[in-house]
């Protein structure tokens, strides 16, 4: 296997977690982690808990993602956060795109592309999400919403010579505790990574490709099996360390 697609298990912990709780659960991350030496761990606080995660972890196999940037430098931009301050605080990661973030906050694929190009240009690796809803599923549009998804972001992340992740995760399985069987994740994987690959086969053999959508112990390893499927974006269960690492293991055997 290509070694910049180890297998990448990121904790989204959303709106949870933000003081105290959040340091122990770096801690706890930290213990399972340091046993996993081919897993990459990413954890995920809020904001408010970046600086003191990232002193948590420090020196650890975990690294730091944070769930969101402001495509801007610095300037008159209250309650945002640029990619240059997320970076000063030790985070190596970003999510855009999520799905909560397109829903509730109106992100559409140009802005999304525009955060994506911002965390780049600063050395952040972003976690560009995808997914189509149950709506669009049934309308049997997955791969052309997910398609139109990802073109918008396609020339950002072929310009750079980073290793971003693109993280498949269908807004129907999200925190619903449906999940995409192994058969539909890969179906949309293996088109990612074609629409990647015909972009250009150094950009696709770099991207991890993540599922997201109610990964739990029990159904991570089916999916994790997917030959195109990198890791997992996990959300509720990655609140639980228990939870985290049993998923974390899963990506290791
Ligand atoms: P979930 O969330 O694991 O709770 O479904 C995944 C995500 O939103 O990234």
């Amino acid at each position: 296997m290509n070694p910049s697609r180890r297998p990448l298990i990121a904790g989204n912990w959303k709106m949870y977690k933000g003081g105290r709780t959040g340091v122990e659960l770096a801690q706890a991350c930290v213990a399972f982690a340091r046993d996993l030496p081919g897993v990459d761990v990413v954890v995920a606080p809020p904001f408010t808990a970046l600086a003191a995660v990232a002193e948590t972890i420090e020196g650890s196999a975990v690294t730091l993602s944070a769930q969101n940037l402001y495509p801007k430098d610095e300037g008159a931009f209250t309650g945002e956060i640029s990619a240059t301050m997320l970076v000063e605080c030790g985070c190596a990661w970003v999510i855009v795109g999520h799905s909560e973030r397109r829903q509730y906050f109106g992100e559409t694929d140009a802005f999304v592309a525009e955060k994506a190009g911002a965390a780049l240009a600063h050395d952040l690796l972003p976690i560009v999400c995808v997914g189509e809803t149950l709506q669009q599923r049934e309308a049997g549009e997955t791969l052309r919403i997910v398609k139109q998804q990802v073109d918008a972001f396609l020339d950002v992340i072929a310009r750079s010579k980073h290793a971003v992740a693109v993280a498949y995760e269908p807004v129907w399985a999200i925190g619903t505790g449906k999940t995409a069987g192994p058969a539909e994740a890969e179906e949309v994987h293996a088109a990612i990574r074609a629409w990647l690959e015909k972009k250009d086969a150094a950009l696709a053999a770099r991207t991890r490709i993540l599922y997201g959508g109610s990964v739990k112990p029990d159904n991570a390893k089916a999916l994790l099996g997917c030959p195109n499927v990198d890791g997992a974006l996990v959300g509720g269960a990655s609140l639980d360390a228990a939870s985290f690492g049993a998923i974390a293991r899963a990506a290791a055997s």
